[in-house]
């Protein structure tokens, strides 16, 4: 049987009390996912492995809904900020709420039709991510980008495609600021 209970979510470490899981994802890891993939290499020799991101989670055994956090370093490869994977949900029918917690960002969206959006991530900005939108958050600012996200535990990830085929754009800086460009590299 599943109880209620009080789970405490730090907005500035994105700290999860009680946690049920965590994984930390090395920049190594996403390292085919920039524009520049031998530009992270450079980094890596300068920088060392950083952590790029983590998520901690919350996720009940037999619940149908789970949250937790996501805390993405600060960062850029090149001009080229700091990324998640990206992915879309296994289910086709199960959307996501990301609520920013603390630092800056950027939410990247594209529809299978290839429709495009951007949401921006800053302080208590709720982010709807409807169902079947592809979704990659980036870290445009100068210290951690915390957030809370929410879903049902059966909406899965497909990161098959985004891997592939890349998201169709990118959050680089320009003349000092984000901007969002399109991925030259997407692979229609
Ligand atoms: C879950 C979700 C987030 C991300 C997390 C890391 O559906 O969207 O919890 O999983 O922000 O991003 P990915 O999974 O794209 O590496
Ligand atoms: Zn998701």
């Amino acid at each position: 049987m599943l109880f209620p209970e009080g789970v405490a979510i730090d907005g500035v470490t994105g700290a999860v009390t009680p946690a049920t899981g965590r994984y930390v994802k090395k920049l190594s890891a996403l390292r085919d996912l920039y524009a520049a993939p031998p530009m992270v290499d450079a980094f890596i020799a300068e920088h060392g492995d950083v952590d790029a991101y983590e998520v901690i989670e919350y996720r009940p055994d037999g619940s149908d809904i789970c949250f937790g956090t996501t805390i993405m370093a600060p960062g850029k490869i090149g001009d080229e900020y700091f990324l998640t994977r990206g992915h879309y949900h296994a289910r086709a029918d199960r959307g996501e709420v990301y609520y920013t917690q603390s630092g800056e960002g950027l939410l990247l969206l594209h529809s299978r039709s290839g429709e495009v959006r951007v949401v921006e991530m800053r302080t208590g900005v709720c982010a709807f991510i409807p169902p079947d939108w592809a979704h990659r958050s980036v870290n445009t600012g100068g210290t951690p980008l915390v957030f809370v996200w929410t879903c049902a535990t059966d909406a899965g990830h497909d990161y098959g495609e985004v891997a592939a085929r890349g998201m169709r754009q990118r959050a680089v800086e320009r003349n000092g600021r984000p901007a969002v460009v399109a991925n030259p590299n997407y692979a229609d």
